[in-house]
């Protein structure tokens, strides 16, 4: 299937099952070094907050899940700390299979490049189309390069005004699972930004 990008995208589906099921049909989508696994966003249409990551890891290509892992477990534990049960937000990534190389037996992860974002673009912006969050989430520089242009460095955590909706910048939490020093301080910004965007998004906290 031939890139698509953001703003030009036409509509495609007109509901997310629809969506994920065309994927099956995708054999461009089979890029050399991507897992064969498609792991789809998660979560209920109509979710307030949708949390975009970067691309599945080893145990969410295992399951078909996103963010079951370690940084899953992470980002479960600092929404329910804000008051935010993660089965009522939209969890997605911007690149919907695990990219690694082998070494040995085991599969190491490789960042995706700017190719595979743009890839992947319009599946995201047909998962925010389709969900209509009031606020999205993009942890890390993946997720903010696939939603186009903003800044970590400069907008980390304010509501921005995006595509008619709100988006918020912040880390991504495998960044605190690689930390040493300070992780308690660098972990409670990023719940103070998880917290500015459920407030965004409507709830209570
Ligand atoms: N990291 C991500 O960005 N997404 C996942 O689903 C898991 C880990």
């Amino acid at each position: 299937m031939a890139e698509r990008h953001f703003s030009t995208l036409p509509e495609l589906f007109s509901t997310l099952p629809e969506l994920y099921r065309s994927e099956a049909a995708d054999d461009a989508l089979r890029a050399p070094g991507f897992s064969d696994i498609f792991v789809p966003g998660e979560g209920e249409v109509g979710a307030p907050l949708m949390l975009i990551g970067e691309q599945p890891g080893n145990q969410e290509d295992l399951t078909g899940h996103p963010f079951v892992g370690p940084a899953g477990h992470l980002l479960d534990e600092n929404l329910a700390a804000i008051g935010v049960d993660r089965m009522t937000t939209f969890v997605t990534n911007a690149v919907k299979r695990f990219k690694f190389t082998l070494r040995g037996k085991r599969r190491l992860h490789q960042t995706p490049n700017a190719g595979d974002i743009a890839r992947y673009r319009w599946w995201l912006k047909e998962e925010v189309r389709l969900v209509k969050p009031r606020v999205v989430v993009a942890l890390g520089r993946t997720a903010l390069r696939a939603l186009d242009g903003v800044s970590l460095k400069n907008d980390r955590g304010a509501l921005l005004s995006w595509n008619g909706r709100k988006l918020l910048a912040t880390i991504h939490p495998s960044y605190l699972l690689r930390l040493h020093d300070r992780r308690d301080e660098a972990e409670a910004r990023f719940r103070e930004d998880l917290r500015i965007a459920a407030r965004g998004a409507g709830y209570g906290v």
